[in-house]
C-alpha cells in the first residue's frame, strides 16, 4: 500500500519531527566513525529546511537500555550533522521534559533540533503510549525517515504515529522501500541472490522468501558448510549448524523442485584455523580435509558465481561469502563484490558485512543502492511487515 511521502505535505511554519536513523558508531573520544547514516538523512532534512520547516530531529544510538549514558550519547551526531549542514544544530540534552519542549518552541523556520538518545528511556522500547504521546507534543507532522529502524515497533516508529498525523515517509525511507520492494515484487529476471553470513538461521526467512522470487541463489559464508554437510559433504572442522541440516535440506529440495538453482562452493580457502596467522590453502575440491576449517570460498567457486552475476539483471547481496576482516580469506567477498559492481544489473546491497566488503573492495559507488538497514532490509526482503513503515499514513 503506497504511503503518504513528506513530498505530500506543507511544511512552512510547521515544527516537524524527523524520525532519522543516527545509529552511527562513535570511537573512545566520542567521535563519529561512519557518517554514511547522517548523511544518507540529509536528503530529507534538505528538503524539509528548504521549505521552511521547523526541524525536529529524533534518533537512538546503541543499546543503553532505558538509562542514560554519556558513550552513547547523539550529541556527536548533532555536531556532525552541523558541518555537513553547514548550519547550527541545536541540541537538547534529553528527549523528554521542559528543555525538549522549550528548545522545539524555540525553533524559527529553517533551525534545526536533535533530540538527546531516545533510548535513554527505557519507553521508546517499550512503545509506550504516554512517552509516544509526549513526544507527538513536540511537533504538527511526523516523518519517519529511519528505514534502518522501521522492523522496530517503538514509541518513536510506531507509538508516535497515534498522536501525530498524517506521518509520512522521508526521502530515505521511500527509496529504499522503492529499491528493495523492486527484490520482492517483479524483479527483472534473472534475478540472482547473494547470501553469504554465519548462520543458515540468521537468514531463515529471507532463504525462504527467496524460494518466492529467485532465479538463482548462490551460496557463501560458514552458513555454506550447513548445505554442504546436508548434502552429505565432508565439511572437516568447519563451523556448521547440526539443527539446521533439516531445513537446508528442504530449501535444497524446494529450490529444485522449482528450478531454482542453488549453488553450493565447489571448492575453498582453507585453514588450521580462522586466524589472522593462519595460512591459507585451496582445497580443489568440494569436501574439506577433516583436519582443515573452510574460510572463504575457491577460485573455481569465484568465476562460477561471477559468471551467474554477470547474466543477472536484478542482484541482492547479503553476507560475506568468508571470513573476510582477515585478509588471506577475503578474497572470495572482494570477488563477488568486483563481479557485482561490475555487473549492468540492479544491485542491492544489505547488511553491515556486505557492505563493508563493497566498500573495501573499493565498489561501492558501483553499486545501484547500499542499504542503511541490515536487520530491516533482511526482514523486508524476507517478506515481513515492517511496523514502521505499516505505521505510515496511507496515499489515498
Ligand atoms: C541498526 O543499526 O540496525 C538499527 O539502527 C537498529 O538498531 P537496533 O538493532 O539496536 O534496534
Amino acid at each position: 500500500m503506497p504511503k503518504l511521502s513528506i513530498r505530500d505535505v506543507d511544511l512552512k511554519g510547521k515544527r516537524v519531527f524527523v524520525r532519522v536513523d543516527f545509529n552511527v558508531p562513535l570511537d573512545a573520544a566520542g567521535n563519529v566513525t561512519d557518517d554514511t547514516r547522517i548523511r544518507a538523512s540529509l536528503p530529507t532534512i534538505e528538503w524539509a529546511l528548504q521549505r521552511g520547516a521547523r526541524l525536529i530531529l529524533a534518533s537512538h544510538l546503541g543499546r543503553p537500555k532505558g538509562k542514560s549514558d554519556p558513550k552513547m550519547s547523539l550529541r556527536p551526531a548533532a555536531e556532525r550533522l552541523s558541518k555537513l549542514l553547514g548550519q547550527a544544530v541545536a541540541f537538547a540534552p534529553d528527549s523528554m521534559g521542559a528543555e525538549a519542549q522549550s528548545a522545539a518552541t524555540a525553533l524559527r523556520d529553517g533551525q534545526v533540533l536533535l533530540l538527546e538518545n531516545l533510548r535513554f528511556h527505557v519507553e521508546e522500547e517499550k512503545d509506550d503510549p504516554e512517552f509516544s504521546r509526549k513526544l507527538a507534543s513536540l511537533a504538527e507532522v511526523y516523518v519517519n525517515d529511519a528505514f534502518g529502524t522501521a522492523h522496530r515497533a517503538h514509541a518513536s516508529t510506531e507509538g508516535i504515529t497515534h498522536y501525530l498525523t498524517p506521518a509520512v515517509a522521508g526521502l530515505l525511507m521511500e527509496k529504499e522501500l522503492q529499491y528493495l520492494g523492486q527484490a520482492v515484487e517483479n524483479p527483472p529476471r534473472p534475478y540472482v541472490a547473494i547470501v553469504g553470513g554465519a548462520k543458515v538461521s540468521d537468514k531463515i526467512g529471507f532463504l525462504e522468501n527467496l524460494m518466492r522470487f529467485a532465479d538463482v541463489v548462490l551460496i557463501g559464508g560458514a552458513m555454506a558448510y550447513t548445505f554442504l554437510k546436508a548434502c552429505g559433504v565432508e565439511v572437516g572442522l568447519s563451523r556448521f549448524e547440526p539443527d539446521k541440516l533439516d531445513l537446508a535440506r528442504d530449501l535444497l529440495s524446494f529450490s529444485e523442485r522449482r528450478s531454482i538453482k542453488l549453488c553450493l562452493p565447489q571448492d575453498h580457502v582453507v585453514a588450521e584455523k580462522l586466524d589472522p596467522s593462519a595460512a591459507a590453502e585451496v582445497v580443489r575440491e568440494q569436501a574439506i580435509p577433516a583436519n582443515r576449517l573452510g574460510a572463504d570460498i575457491g577460485p573455481l567457486t569465484r568465476s562460477d558465481y561471477a559468471a551467474e552475476i554477470e547474466r543477472a539483471r536484478m542482484i541482492v547481496w547479503n553476507g560475506p561469502m568468508g571470513v573476510f576482516e582477515i585478509a588471506q580469506f577475503s578474497e572470495g567477498t572482494v570477488a563477488v563484490a568486483k563481479a557485482v559492481a561490475a555487473s549492468s544489473a540492479i544491485s542491492i546491497v544489505g547488511g553491515g558485512d556486505s557492505v563493508a566488503a563493497v566498500r573495501k573492495a573499493g565498489v561501492a559507488d558501483k553499486i545501484t543502492h547500499i542499504s542503511t538497514g541490515g536487520g530491516a532490509s533482511l526482514e523486508f526482503l524476507s517478506g515481513m511487515q515492517l511496523p514502521g513503515v505499516d505505521a505510515l499514513t496511507e496515499a489515498k
